[in-house]
């Protein structure tokens, strides 16, 4: 009788006496003499095949991590992992591994220098399936929701959030160009072609804090959308963050009980989120003893203690005009602020999204250009934009792999991506 190709989670659901073959990793390697035990990993999970006799000898020769096809009969065994093994007939070892090198030191440091052998971790895995659903269910959203999809050029330049960020490469010609920082000029300019515009793309930031929460190439999603304010972009954020979260919830419980993420707080995950101003955001942590000049940004500290005040996400709404980047349009109503907001993740994560609403009228864009000590003559096609059929517009830049840290629980922003780019580090 031949045998079934089965993945090792497959094997777990079966009939005992099925007979099927396992094609893997060895996760873990037991020699009692009698018997040799292999735990095999697959993409799929973990399942453990025993043999004895001369399938033991062959299974001797498989180490940890060496790839291995296995062959046997499913039997229950309430020791095996999952309460099902493989009584082994015969195992093939496709590549040999000779002294994997992640054995003893878990140090985060040596885990990112072999990061091209950790991903194959179960840790590893189970935040790149999470990461895989969050990517799935950004697209799902926005296609649901009448957006179109574009793309925007990674070569830019100027500075769309500021020069102190900015990344020069030497470009073909000579000339300095910069990696982007955000797509969002680009697709200001294409809700005149398409209205409603999402991108999902790497980001450049030359960041020179090392912080838990930023890299130098993280991934962006971007949406700006045309007729839309400040209260209209707030709610696709709201919905977006909620539907990817919900996503996370129906698709990935093996993976955030692996990772030992409490799914309670992404429960409640849902709309509306909460929502106060940055004078309001003030006071809050005034009352927290902390003491923010009006007018200064909010840093990761005082964001980590405002969202102490929240069960989810949370709205921080018209920052000070010298808080944000210069594209922000300031309120008719209190001019001294703009109609901006960054969404706040629980849980003492922070800052997950920034957006807002757009200046639309060429006058406006250009004193504001010149107050912030701008050359016009760097913005010049984002300026032409309000010279044709300027509509009052709104968008937002959601930080994909901050997403993916809260969602599966993670301390550090490095361990929700396979190969993090950060100010030390670029290998592998
Ligand atoms: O708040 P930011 O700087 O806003 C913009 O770039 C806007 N132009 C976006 C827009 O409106 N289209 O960045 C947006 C988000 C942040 O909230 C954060 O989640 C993420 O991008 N982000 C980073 N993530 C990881 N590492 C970094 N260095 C990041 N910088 C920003
Ligand atoms: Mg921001």
């Amino acid at each position: 009788m031949g045998a079934k190709l089965a993945k090792a989670a497959e094997v777990l659901r079966m009939e005992d006496g099925a007979r099927i073959t396992v094609r893997g990793w060895v996760y873990r390697f037991r020699d009692l003499g009698e018997k040799v035990f292999l735990i095999v990993r697959d993409s799929s999970g973990i399942v453990q095949a025993v043999f004895s006799g001369e399938a033991a000898a062959k299974a001797r020769e498989a180490d940890v991590e060496a790839s291995v096809i296995v062959t046997g009969v499913v039997r229950s065994d309430s020791r095996a992992p999952g309460g099902k093994e493989i009584v082994g007939e015969a195992v093939e070892v496709v590549g040999a591994s000779k002294n994997f090198p992640i054995t003893k030191d878990f140090s985060r440091e040596f885990l990112l220098d072999v990061r091209h052998l950790w991903v194959r971790s179960r840790r590893m895995q189970a935040v790149l399936k999470i990461r895989h659903t969050v990517f799935g269910a950004l697209h799902e959203y926005f296609r649901r929701s009448g957006y179109y999809e574009v793309q925007a050029p990674m070569f830019i330049t100027a500075a769309v959030e500021g020069g102190a960020t900015l990344f020069p490469v030497k470009y073909v010609d000579g000339s300095t160009v910069y990696l982007t920082q955000s797509s969002q000029f680009y697709l200001e300019a294409l809700i005149y072609s398409l209205e409603k515009v999402y991108t999902i793309a790497p980001s450049f930031r030359a960041e020179k804090s090392r912080t838990r929460r930023h890299l130098t190439e993280f991934w962006h999603c971007e949406a700006e959308v045309a007729w839309a304010g400040l209260e209209d972009i707030m709610r696709v954020e709201e919905e977006l963050v909620s539907y990817v979260v919900e996503r996370v919830l129906d698709s990935n419980q093996d993976e955030l009980k692996l990772l030992g993420r409490s799914t309670e707080p992404l429960e409640r995950c849902k709309p509306p989120f909460y929502r106060v101003s940055y004078d309001e955001a003030l006071e809050i942590l005034e009352g927290k003893g902390f003491k923010v000049a009006w007018g200064e940004d909010l840093g990761a500290d005082e964001e980590r203690a405002l969202v102490e005040e929240f069960d989810k996400p949370v709205f921080v709404h018209r920052y000070p005009e010298k808080a944000k980047a210069f594209y922000h349009k300031n309120d008719p109503a209190r001019p001294e602020v703009t109609l901006s907001a960054d969404l706040l993740a629980p849980e003492g994560y922070g800052e997950i999204i920034g957006g807002g609403e757009r200046i639309e009228r060429l006058e406006e864009l250009l004193e504001k250009i010149k107050r912030f000590g701008l050359r016009e003559e760097d913005y010049e096609w984002y300026v032409d934009l309000r010279r044709y059929g300027t509509v009052p517009h709104a968008g937002f830049g959601l930080g994909i792999d901050r997403l993916v840290m809260w969602v599966a629980g993670l301390d550090h922003i490095v361990d929700a991506v396979a190969f993090p780019r950060t100010i030390r580090r670029v290998y592998p």
